[in-house]
C-alpha cells in the first residue's frame, strides 16, 4: 500500500474519533481559532484561492473562484453557507466517512468558511439514509456549541455562527445544488434554471455558497499550512491548478474496496492495484472502470491518450493507457471522461456491460425529476430499450437508437442529470458495441446478472 500523508483522514483511526475530546486533542479547532482571532475574511479567501481546491462534489469547479462570485451583501440581506452532504451518486461513499469518523473536521471547516464569506448560518443537507452521519454531526454540533466554538461569540469573536443539520428524503436529484435548495426551503426538489447561480441567489433568495463536504473539510488544513503549500501536495504541476490531497473511493471487483487518501494526480492503475489490492479474482482481467461515480464515462485499459495539440498538458502522456493518466479534473476531461466524485467502480470480464448500463439507466429513469422532456422521456426510453435488448426482444438497430436518444438528451435540459445519463450511455456503446449488438440479437443469458460487488454500487 503506498504511503502518502493522511491529512483529511488523519484522525480516522483514533478511538472515538468523532468526539470533541478526541478530535480536539488531535488538533481540531486550532485553525478555526487562528482564523477567527488573527485572520481577516479576505486573507482566508486568498488562501483558499491559492490552494486550488477543485470542488470535490463532482463538477470540479474551483472553490476559491466560487467564493469570489458571492454577490456583495445588500441592505437587509444575509449570506448563507450550505453543505451538500447528499452524496447520492452510485459508487460514491467518501463524504460519509468524514461525517461519520471526523464530523468536527467538517464543522471546523464550516466555521472558517462562514466567517470568510460573511455568513452566520449554515445548513448541512445530509442524505437521510446516512443515519450514523446525521447522529454524529448533530452530536458534534452540540459539543461545539457547548465549548463556545459556535453560538453568539465563537472564539470570542463578534460573529455569531450557527449550523443546522437538514436530512433530505433520499432523492438523487436533491444532490443537484438548486434542487437541494428548493428541498431545504420546503419546496419540491426540482432543479432551478441557472443563472442565477446560488452565489448570487440561493437559499431563501439570499446569496449562498454551496460546497461539498470534502471541499469544506479541506479548509482547516489550508489555513494551517497556507494555500500554496496545500496546493503543492498535488502531484500535478502548479499551472494545472488542481491542488491538494483528496479522498479516493474504490469498489467493485477489487480485493480492498474502500476510501483512501492520496494527493491529487495518482493514476487509476495505482488506485486499483496499489490501494485496491488488485483484481478480486486474479483469473479475471479488468474490463472497464467507471472512474468517478455513475455519471462518468467508462475507461478501458486498452484506450490510449491521443493529445493532438502538442501544447496540451495531456501531451506528456501521449500514447499511454488511460489507466496511467493522473486522476485530475482537466486530464480526465482530456481523455473523454470525467473525474466526477473520484470514486471508481471496477468491473472485471465477468460483467455484462449491457446489464451494467441497464441497471444504471433504470436508476436515472427513476430519479429524473421530470421537468425536462428530453430527460424525462430519454431516461425512460434508454431503460426500456435496454430492457427489450436484455429480454431478447431487441434488434441491431436498437444499438443506434441508444446513441440517438442519448445525443438528443445532451445539452437540452435544466440540470446535468440528463448529460450525466447520456454521456456514460454513449461511452458504454462506443467502447463495447460488439457486446451490445450481440445482446440485441440474442438477448442476455441468466449469467449476465450482475454480482453483488457491482450491483451494490450501480443501484441505489
Ligand atoms: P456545474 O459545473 O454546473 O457547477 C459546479 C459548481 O460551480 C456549482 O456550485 C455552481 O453553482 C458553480 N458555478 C459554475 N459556474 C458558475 C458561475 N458562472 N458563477 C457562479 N457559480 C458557478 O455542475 P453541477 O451541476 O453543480 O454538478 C454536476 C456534477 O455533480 C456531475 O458532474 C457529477 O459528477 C456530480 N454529481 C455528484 C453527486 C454526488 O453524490 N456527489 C451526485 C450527482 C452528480
Ligand atoms: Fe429534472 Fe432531468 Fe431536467 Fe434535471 S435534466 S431538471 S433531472 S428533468
Amino acid at each position: 500500500m503506498p504511503s502518502y500523508q493522511n491529512i483529511l483522514s488523519n484522525r480516522y483511526t483514533l478511538a472515538r474519533s468523532w468526539t470533541l475530546e478526541v478530535a480536539e486533542r488531535a488538533g481540531a479547532y486550532q485553525q478555526a481559532r487562528k482564523a477567527l482571532t488573527s485572520m481577516t475574511p479576505d486573507q482566508i479567501k486568498a488562501e483558499v484561492k491559492a490552494a486550488n481546491i477543485r470542488g470535490r462534489g463532482g463538477a470540479g469547479f474551483p472553490a476559491g473562484m466560487k467564493w469570489g462570485f458571492l454577490a456583495p451583501k445588500k441592505e437587509g440581506q444575509e449570506v448563507y453557507l450550505v453543505i451538500n452532504a447528499d452524496e447520492g451518486e452510485p459508487g460514491t461513499f467518501k463524504d460519509r466517512t468524514i461525517m461519520e469518523k471526523d464530523p468536527h473536521r467538517l464543522i471546523e471547516g464550516c466555521i472558517i468558511a462562514m466567517y470568510a464569506i460573511g455568513a452566520h448560518k449554515c445548513w448541512i443537507y445530509v442524505r437521510c439514509e446516512l443515519v450514523l452521519a446525521i447522529a454524529r454531526l448533530e452530536a458534534a454540533i452540540r459539543e461545539a456549541h457547548a465549548r463556545g466554538f459556535l453560538g453568539a461569540r465563537p472564539f470570542g469573536k463578534e460573529h455569531a455562527l450557527d449550523i443546522h443539520v437538514h436530512p433530505g428524503a433520499g432523492a438523487y436529484i436533491c444532490g443537484e445544488e438548486t434542487s437541494l435548495l428548493n428541498s431545504l426551503e420546503g419546496k419540491r426538489g426540482e432543479p432551478r434554471l441557472k443563472p442565477p447561480f446560488p452565489a448570487v441567489k440561493g437559499a431563501f433568495g439570499m446569496p449562498t455558497i454551496v460546497n461539498n463536504v470534502e471541499t469544506i473539510s479541506a479548509v482547516p488544513d489550508v489555513v494551517a499550512m497556507g494555500g500554496e503549500a496545500w496546493s503543492n501536495i498535488s502531484l500535478l504541476p502548479p499551472e494545472m491548478k488542481d491542488g491538494g490531497t483528496r479522498l479516493y473511493g474504490i469498489s467493485g471487483h477489487v480485493k480492498r474496496p474502500g476510501v483512501y487518501e492520496a494527493p491529487v494526480g495518482i493514476t487509476m492503475r495505482e488506485l486499483i492495484y496499489d490501494f485496491g489490492g488488485g483484481m478480486l479474482h486474479p483469473d479475471r482481467k479488468l474490463k472497464g472502470v467507471i472512474p468517478g461515480g455513475s455519471s462518468t464515462p467508462v475507461l478501458r485499459e486498452q484506450d490510449k491518450v491521443e493529445a493532438k495539440d502538442p501544447k496540451h498538458p495531456l501531451n506528456k502522456w501521449h500514447g499511454k493507457s488511460h489507466l496511467d493518466v493522473p486522476m485530475a479534473v482537466d486530464t480526465y476531461r482530456g481523455i473523454g471522461t470525467m473525474l466526477g466524485t473520484c470514486c471508481a467502480i471496477v468491473m472485471d470480464t465477468s460483467v455484462s456491460m449491457v446489464e451494467a448500463s441497464r441497471n444504471l439507466m433504470k436508476f436515472y429513469a427513476h430519479e429524473s425529476c421530470g421537468q425536462c422532456t428530453p430527460c424525462r422521456e430519454g431516461t425512460g426510453w434508454l431503460a426500456n430499450v435496454l430492457d427489450q435488448i436484455a429480454a431478447g426482444r431487441g434488434k441491431p438497430s436498437d444499438v443506434d437508437l441508444l446513441v440517438d436518444i442519448s445525443n438528443n438528451m445532451m445539452g437540452n435540459t435544466i440540470c446535468a442529470l440528463a448529460d450525466g445519463t447520456a454521456m456514460p450511455m454513449l461511452a458504454f456503446v462506443r467502447k463495447f458495441r460488439k457486446e451490445f449488438l450481440e445482446a440485441a440479437e440474442k438477448g442476455l443469458p441468466q449469467s449476465a446478472r450482475l454480482d453483488e460487488a457491482i450491483r451494490s454500487q450501480l443501484v441505489r
